[in-house]
């Protein structure tokens, strides 16, 4: 009797889960340039994004160019902004659950010939002040996606854009997903291995 009560929490407790998980209060999508519209609902993953306009005072909104604009492409990579003025480009995010909450910082990229140049940039990600990776393309058609386990130092956090000199940074998405539980994380071992060694203070920073 007390292991069937067992099983009938843990089948409610899964279906709360589920349930909650399809409240999207823990998830941050940000469309990078939008200009057309201030948030939509994405028709393949139902998550609903908003444009990065109140949340960045810098930069330009560029649509790609429309060969490279193909019907599978998400809604996402439709357009970008790009920085071609100063050095250093911050958007300033707001963390769902604040200060020392556990969230995946992810951030995505595709070129697209944006600037009509044909000319892949190469710049730097950071959070904060810290290093987070350098972005190189293939070709205009590769989608870079680069995320990490971010546990917030305050109530928001800062992604920042640094121009290497190699081109225009820019960006297609920013996205935060709030990491509730362990279990969550148990079951990401791999990614947190790792990105983890990106977050090591030793690490070299230009
Ligand atoms: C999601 O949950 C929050 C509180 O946890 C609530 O304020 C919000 O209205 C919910 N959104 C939807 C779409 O149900
Ligand atoms: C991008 O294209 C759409 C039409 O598809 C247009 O409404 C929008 O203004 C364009 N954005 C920019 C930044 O030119």
């Amino acid at each position: 009797m007390g292991i069937f009560l067992l099983l009938v929490f843990q089948l409610l407790w899964n279906l709360f889960i589920i349930v909650h998980a399809q409240n999207q209060s823990g998830f941050v999508s940000i469309d990078c340039g939008l200009v057309d519209e201030a948030s939509y609902i994405d028709e393949t993953t139902s998550i609903y994004y908003t444009s990065d306009a109140s949340i960045i005072d810098s930069g330009e909104c560029h649509n790609i160019s429309s060969k490279y604009k193909a019907s599978s492409l998400s809604k996402q990579f439709w357009n970008v902004r790009s920085f071609p003025e100063r050095i250093r480009n911050c958007y300033t995010l707001n963390v769902p659950q604040g200060r020392s909450s556990k969230n995946l910082l992810r951030a995505r990229f595709m070129y697209g010939d944006y600037d009509g140049r044909d000319s892949l940039p190469q710049f730097d990600i950071y959070v904060g002040s810290k290093w987070w990776e350098s972005l190189v393309f293939e070709d205009p058609t590769s989608v870079v996606t680069k995320e990490i386990i971010y546990v917030a130092s305050s109530d928001y956090v800062h992604v920042c854009l640094v121009n290497t000199n190699k081109g225009t940074p820019f960006i297609s998405a920013l996205e935060i997903r709030v990491l509730n539980n362990d279990a969550y994380l148990i079951n990401s071992m791999e990614l947190l291995a790792r990105y983890d060694i990106g977050l090591q203070d030793d690490k070299i920073v230009r």
